[in-house]
C-alpha cells in the first residue's frame, strides 16, 4: 500500500479502500475491436438509463445507469467478451495466425468435428460460453459449483451444455475445468487468467471494451460534459480491467478529469479490497452470496496490475444492501439482478462513508455512471429476499 492509499472502515462496518494516486495514473488504450460485435447476431447497444431520482438521492446533478439485462440474446453482459474470446480462439485453433473467422465459416469448418468448449461458471459466463457453442454448432462443457442454483444450471443446459455440478468452492472448479481442458479436443474458454493461461482471458476483456465504447457516446449524447464516477462490480477483476483500461488509458475520454473507478464487492467475497490493501493480490475464503457472478475468490491475474494502479476506490456491500437496490431500480423500471445493483449499493456505501466523514463527497454537480451488469433473469433474488 502506498502512502497515499489505505483502508478506512465506518460504524456499520463498511469498508472503503482509496488510492488518491490512481487518478494521476494512466494506461495504453485497448487495441481497437471497433465493429466486431457489430458482426454477430443480436447485437444492439444496450440502453443508458438516467435516474433524476437517484441522482437527487445521491445528492449529485445526474446518475446514469448502464443496462445490460439483455444483451445478445442472455441477460447479463457476459456474451460481449466471450463471443469475442470465442471467435478469437477457434480461429486460431483452425487457423493460427489467420484474421478472426465469420461466424458462419467457423460453423462450416468444424462441422462433423469434435471441438468442445470447456469453462466454469458461477452462472453468467458458462451460460454465454454455451450460448456460443450452439452458434457455432460444437459441443459445451460446463462445470458449476453447488451454489448456482438449479434455474441457473437449467438456463446452461438448456443452451446445449453439459452441466457438471461439483459440491466445491467456485476457485476449485475452475481448477477442474482446467484439467479436464487438458484434453486436445477441448478448448479452454475462462474468463480469469493466471499464469500461463492470458489469451483467452485478455481476449474476454479486449470484448468487454464494446460496454465501454458505447457508455461513453451515449453519456456525450445524453449531454453530460463530466463524467465523475464509475462504479463497476468486481468478480475476478476482468471488467473492471476493461472499465480502468478505457477510462485511464490517453488521451481518455474526459481528457485531464478522468473519472473516478470504484469498484463494488460483496461483503462475503472482498477479493480486490483484501488485495487493494495488502498491496499484493490475496485469495479469500468466499461465503454463499447472492451477488452469485462476484463470488469469486481469486483476481485474474492480468487484472491485477491495472486495478491496484487505477481503481480509484473500493467498497463492499452486505446481501441486505444489494437487495434493496435491485428492488429500488426495479420500482424506477430497471430491470438490475443483484451483481448488477450492486453498483448502485457501492455508490450509497462511498456516500454513507463521506457522511462519516471517512472520504470525500462527490460534488453536487457530478455525474455518476453505475454499471448494471445482469438482469432479474439472470440471477433471481433468492425467496427471503423477495
Ligand atoms: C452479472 C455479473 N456482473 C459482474 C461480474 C464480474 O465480472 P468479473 O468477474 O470480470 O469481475 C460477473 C462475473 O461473472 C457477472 O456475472
Amino acid at each position: 500500500m502506498t502512502a497515499d492509499a489505505g483502508t478506512t472502515t465506518d460504524a456499520a462496518g463498511t469498508r472503503i479502500y482509496r488510492n488518491d494516486a490512481a487518478r494521476q495514473w494512466r494506461c495504453e488504450p485497448v487495441a481497437g475491436i471497433a465493429g466486431f460485435h457489430a458482426s454477430m447476431p443480436g447485437y444492439a447497444p444496450t440502453p443508458l438509463v438516467e435516474l433524476p431520482g437517484v441522482a437527487a438521492e445521491l445528492g449529485v446533478a445526474r446518475v446514469f445507469v448502464k443496462d445490460e439485462s439483455s444483451r445478445m440474446g442472455l441477460p447479463a453482459f457476459k456474451m460481449l467478451g466471450v463471443s469475442y474470446a470465442i471467435v478469437r480462439a477457434l480461429g486460431e485453433h483452425l487457423s493460427p495466425g489467420s484474421a478472426p473467422l465469420p461466424l458462419d465459416e467457423l460453423r462450416e469448418r468444424l462441422a462433423g468435428g469434435d471441438v468442445t468448449l470447456v469453462a466454469a461458471t458461477d452462472g453468467n459466463h458458462g451460460r454465454a460460453v454455451a450460448h456460443m457453442a450452439r452458434l457455432v454448432g460444437i459441443r459445451s462443457l460446463v462445470f458449476v459449483p453447488s451454489t448456482v442454483t438449479a434455474e441457473a444450471q437449467r438456463a446452461i443446459a438448456a443452451e446445449g451444455a453439459e452441466v457438471r455440478e461439483l459440491a466445491l468452492p467456485y476457485d476449485d472448479v475452475v481448477a477442474a475445468a482446467a484439467e479436464a481442458a487438458a484434453d486436445p479436443a477441448m478448448l479452454h474458454v475462462q474468463d480469469t487468467a493466471w499464469p500461463g493461461y492470458h489469451e483467452v482471458p485478455q481476449w474476454i476483456v479486449d470484448g468487454y471494451q464494446t460496454l465501454c465504447s458505447e457508455a461513453s457516446g451515449q453519456l456525450d449524447a445524453a449531454g453530460a460534459e463530466r463524467l465523475d464516477l464509475v462504479a463497476v462490480p468486481v468478480g475476478v477483476g476482468s471488467l473492471a480491467q476493461a472499465v480502468v483500461r478505457h477510462f485511464r488509458s490517453e488521451p481518455g475520454i474526459a481528457g485531464d478529469r478522468p473519472a473516478t473507478v470504484l469498484s463494488v464487492e460483496p461483503e462475503l467475497a472482498p477479493t480486490l479490497l483484501d488485495s487493494l490493501e495488502a498491496g499484493s493480490p490475496r485469495r479469500v475464503a468466499t461465503g454463499e452470496t447472492i451477488m452469485l457472478g462476484l463470488n469469486c475468490g481469486t483476481l485474474s491475474e492480468i487484472a491485477w496490475p491495472l486495478l491496484r494502479d487505477g481503481v480509484d476506490a473500493a467498497v463492499t456491500v452486505s446481501e441486505d444492501a444489494a437487495a434493496q437496490a435491485v428492488h429500488d431500480l426495479a420500482r424506477l423500471g430497471v430491470d438490475a439482478g443483484p451483481c448488477g445493483a450492486a453498483s448502485l449499493a457501492g455508490v450509497r456505501a462511498l456516500r454513507a462513508a463521506a457522511e462519516a466523514g471517512l472520504t470525500e463527497a462527490l460534488p453536487p454537480d457530478a455525474v455518476v455512471l453505475l454499471l448494471s451488469t445482469e438482469g432479474r433473469a439472470a440471477n433471481p433474488l433468492p425467496e427471503r429476499y423477495r
